[in-house]
């Protein structure tokens, strides 16, 4: 059996991390079978070699080694992609066609980013798995294959099970044997090594000499949370070679080349950017409807008292609280001396009355007015309840960073975590 090493070097990987060495062991232990494996681990920090090196020392190497992006073929065509189909299966389907799974019988298929399956393509792979049967779109001919499934995933597979977009069945049919990759903030013993592998490399591509890391700055490396992995890092270290004319490289300058340096909380990065802008809209949005509804519970419980006890000083003492919470700062800003609060009390009576007015009596009007509030709270609380379970998705249950978009303190997520019993 080849060593670790051996693999690491015949497969240009680079590192030490007891972790890593541990999952290339997995991977060698795994590879003369032909059991399904799962990779798991963040996206960068390179999941796609594991596939490779089990394909490689198996008897499947004369084989066909197939690796698919599952993220990446539309929903579609996923199927006739994998499976193949009929000719006349579809528009367009002039001919018959063969998919992945015939072609690369007796060979290995990766399939990148399982957990983007269609949930109708999910039923084939586990049928495939179990038995070996497939039928192509549009065919009901029975078709066998002898493949090898090597499944990677950059997300929580129990949320997705949770959430309904993956199978159970399938998830532990593919994941027999799981191999994690660990993110690089977890091996900062490998920074610096990958850092210089990488700089030599465009070195040698650019025709440059390689640049060289003062201590300061090798340790903004080791420092930064690196959430794109060895991937980012592989960036940064290109940009530095091709920019720099300068070939020793400062912390100054290498902090100018990594993104919220300064920050501990996720860097914005590639795909997740648009995410997190429209997430601090709704945060926004989220602020203005409880400010709102805050306002308006206020005002009722004022309106409420005018048409109890009319516009009279102790209305006016009872609620001094109130009545500066809700016009303070307008006055304030916009009507300074002008205003105060009698005459403010006076508009609010006006409200008071106009509602008095109408054809119900005053108590009914209260009752209606309490049982909009109710459903007001009822609907605002579904929208909260909503955006904190799709910030904790998004940060797969990780409280701090939930909080952190969401704008409130860890400890106000705990309590609404168990108010709405999540
Ligand atoms: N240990 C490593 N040594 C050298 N390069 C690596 C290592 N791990 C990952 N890479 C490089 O990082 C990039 C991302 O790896 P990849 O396997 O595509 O990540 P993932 O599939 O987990 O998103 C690739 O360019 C890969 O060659
Ligand atoms: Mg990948």
């Amino acid at each position: 059996m080849e060593s670790v090493q051996a693999i690491k070097q015949r497969f240009g990987i680079i590192g030490n991390n007891q972790k890593l060495n541990r999952a290339i062991e997995k991977a060698i232990q795994v590879s003369p079978t032909d059991i399904s494996v799962l990779v798991t681990g963040e996206s960068g920090v390179g999941k796609e070699s594991i596939p490779k090196i089990i394909h490689q020392l198996s008897h499947r190497k004369h084989g066909k080694y197939i690796a698919v992006n599952c993220g990446a073929i539309p929903e579609g065509t996923i199927d006739s992609e994998l499976f193949g189909h009929e000719k006349g299966a579809f528009t367009g389907a002039t001919q018959t066609r063969s998919g992945y799974f015939e072609v690369a019988d007796n060979g290995t298929i990766f399939l990148d980013e399982v957990g983007e399956l269609p949930l109708t393509t999910q039923v084939r792979l586990l049928r495939v798995l179990e038995n070996g049967e497939f039928l192509k779109v549009g065919s009901s001919q029975v078709q066998k294959t002898n493949v090898r499934i090597v499944a990677a995933t950059n997300v929580n597979m129990f949320e997705a099970i949770k959430k309904g977009k993956f199978r159970e069945d399938l998830y532990y049919r593919l994941s027999t044997v799981e191999i994690n990759l660990p993110p690089l903030r977890d091996r900062t013993e490998d920074i610096h090594l990958l850092f210089r592998k990488f700089a030599s490399d465009f070195a040698l591509k650019y025709k440059m000499p390689t640049i060289k890391l003062t201590d300061e700055a090798t340790l903004e490396l080791l420092k930064f949370r690196w959430n794109g992995n060895i991937r980012q890092l592989r960036n940064v270290a290109e940009q530095i070679s091709v920019l720099e004319e300068n070939r020793t490289i400062t912390g100054d300058t290498i902090r100018g080349y990594l993104p919220n340096a300064t920050s501990n909380l996720p860097a914005v990065i590639s795909n997740t950017k648009s995410e997190s802008d429209f997430s601090s809209e709704r945060e926004i949005l989220y602020k203005v409807l409880f400010d709102m509804k805050a306002d308006l519970s206020d005002l009722k419980k004022l309106t409420a008292e005018l048409m109890k006890h009319g516009n009279d000083k102790d209305v006016q003492k009872n609620n001094e609280g109130l009545i500066q919470k809700i016009y303070g700062n307008e006055s304030d800003a916009e009507y300074d001396e002008a205003e105060d609060d009698l005459e403010i009390l006076s508009i609010a009576e006006q409200s008071a009355t106009a509602l008095v007015d109408n054809n119900l009596n005053a108590l009914d009007k209260y009752h209606f007015a309490e049982e909009i509030q109710e459903e007001e709270t009822l609907s605002l609380q579904d929208k909260e309840l909503e955006l904190i379970k799709k910030s904790l998705e998004r940060h797969q249950g990780k409280r701090k960073l939930a909080a952190s978009e969401l704008g409130i303190s860890e400890r106000t997520l705990y309590r609404k975590i168990k108010q709405y019993d999540l």
